[in-house]
Formats: C-alpha cells, structure tokens, sequence
C-alpha cells in the first residue's frame, strides 16, 4: 500500500508574529516547511505529497516568491491553497491527495523536527489494522476539567492522557468520509473518532513539538545547532 501525506503550511503564525507565515519562517536559513518537506520525502512507500500554503504563497514555482527560497519539493508534489481554519487546510489537500495512496498522513509543517521514526510508527500502526493513529507522549502536568467560573469538574488519571502531535494517519477513505460528513473537531483524530472509529496512539517524540511561540523557534535553533545541521 502507498502513503499519501498533507503538509498544513496555510497558519499565518499570529503567536509567532514573524511578519511572514510561521512555515516560512527561517530557521537556520531555511523555512520551517522546508525541515518538515525534507523528512516527508524520506518516508518508505510515499506516493503523493501535498502542501498546504497560503493563499499569497501558493504558487511556488512562481521564482519572484522568495519564501519558497530552500524549500526542496519531491517531485510530483501539489501544492494547494489553504483555508481559514485549519480543518479547512486539512480539506483542501486531503481532496488533492492521490486517490490510490491507501494511508494518508496530516502533518503540521510548524512541528518542523518531527523525526521520521515517528512518521513510520504512525503508518506501521495503520497498516496494522488501526482506522487511525496518532502520536503522543505522556503528560506531565496534572491536567483539570474546569466549568465557566474556572470550579474544577474533574481530575482526569494522569496516566490515562497522552499529549497528541502530529503526523496523524488514518486509512485514506476513513478521513475522506470523516471530512465529508459535516462534523467538525479541533484535530482529525477528534473527528474520526466521532465517526465512530478506533485510533490508536503510538509513541511519539518531543521533537515533534510545535513552533509557536518566539520560544519554540529558539529551541528550535538550539537543537538544529546541536544536530550540526
Ligand atoms: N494551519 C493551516 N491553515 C490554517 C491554520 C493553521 O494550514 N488556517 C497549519 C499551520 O500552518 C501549522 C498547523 O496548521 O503548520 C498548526 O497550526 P498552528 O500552530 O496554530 O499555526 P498558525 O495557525 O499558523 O499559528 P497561530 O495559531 O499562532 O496563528
Ligand atoms: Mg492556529
């Protein structure tokens, strides 16, 4: 079976507030997508690539638009316009995703160092027979529910969480029917499991952390400069 992966790029980044759209942004010289494409590209069996980018970036071999500039796209990928919210990004490039791939990933391009072990466990897990997988690590902190007034409903046994990243894979008709079905959720795994489908959580890693804030992108340089990349 082949996979097919969504690289949501189309956020403007308002938390980073870089002035350019938080996938473009530099990270030792080269925008974050461009870490997320380069480990896309190395994924076992990958038929369909495509990236989700905003509406002014859209068009990346249009060479007067210099924040594509260190951005390597394997060949054959698409390159589609974003939406207003991320479920609308999703959209858009699920329905330009190679129709014959039977997994398709969804990847945030803001978890720029996501490493590719991750990518794998995700498929592995789905090609196992889960409708869906996603990657988590354990969490930390003790978590509360919270009414209105801030009055706590619930502690949750910490054991029983996990905190989810991205890629999140799923069985390419399941999320196509999941986004056809009008429901909405934060996150696509949210979204099949309303659809009545079991997804699984695999190991994840905490260098699948999302760049969002000015803080993020230092780590992010940190640990690049560390790698020796
Ligand atoms: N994303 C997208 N389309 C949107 C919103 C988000 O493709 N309309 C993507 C982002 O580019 C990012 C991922 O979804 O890779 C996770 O979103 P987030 O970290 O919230 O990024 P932004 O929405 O860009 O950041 P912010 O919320 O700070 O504006
Ligand atoms: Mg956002």
């Amino acid at each position: 079976g082949s996979v097919g992966v969504v690289v949501v790029a189309a956020g403007s980044g308002s938390r980073l507030g870089a002035g350019v759209p938080k996938a473009f942004v530099r990270l030792h010289g080269r925008p974050l997508l461009a870490y997320a494409v380069d480990t896309v590209a190395r994924l076992p069996h990958l038929r369909s690539v495509v990236v989700v980018a905003p509406l002014d970036h859209a068009a990346p071999r249009d060479a007067a638009d210099p924040v594509w500039e260190g951005v390597e796209l394997p060949s054959g990928a698409v390159v589609v316009a974003g939406g207003a919210e991320r479920t609308d990004s999703v959209a858009a490039g699920l329905a330009a995703v190679d129709a014959t791939c039977d997994v398709v990933l969804v990847h945030d391009a803001a978890r720029c160092l996501t490493p590719l072990d991750v990518f794998e466990r995700v498929v592995e897990a789905v090609r196992r027979g889960a409708a869906g997988a996603v990657p988590g690590l354990p969490v930390v902190d003790t978590v509360k529910s919270v009414d209105a007034e801030g009055v706590i409903t619930g502690t949750p046994d910490r054991a029983s969480l996990r905190a989810v990243q991205t890629p999140q894979g799923f069985r390419r008709e399941v999320l196509a029917t999941a986004y056809g079905s009008g429901l909405r959720a934060t996150d696509d795994a949210a979204l099949v499991e309303r659809c009545g489908h079991h997804v699984v959580v695999v190991a994840g890693d905490p260098l699948a952390f999302k760049v969002t804030t000015p803080d993020d992108l230092e780590r992010a340089e940190r640990l690049l400069a560390r790698a020796g990349r």
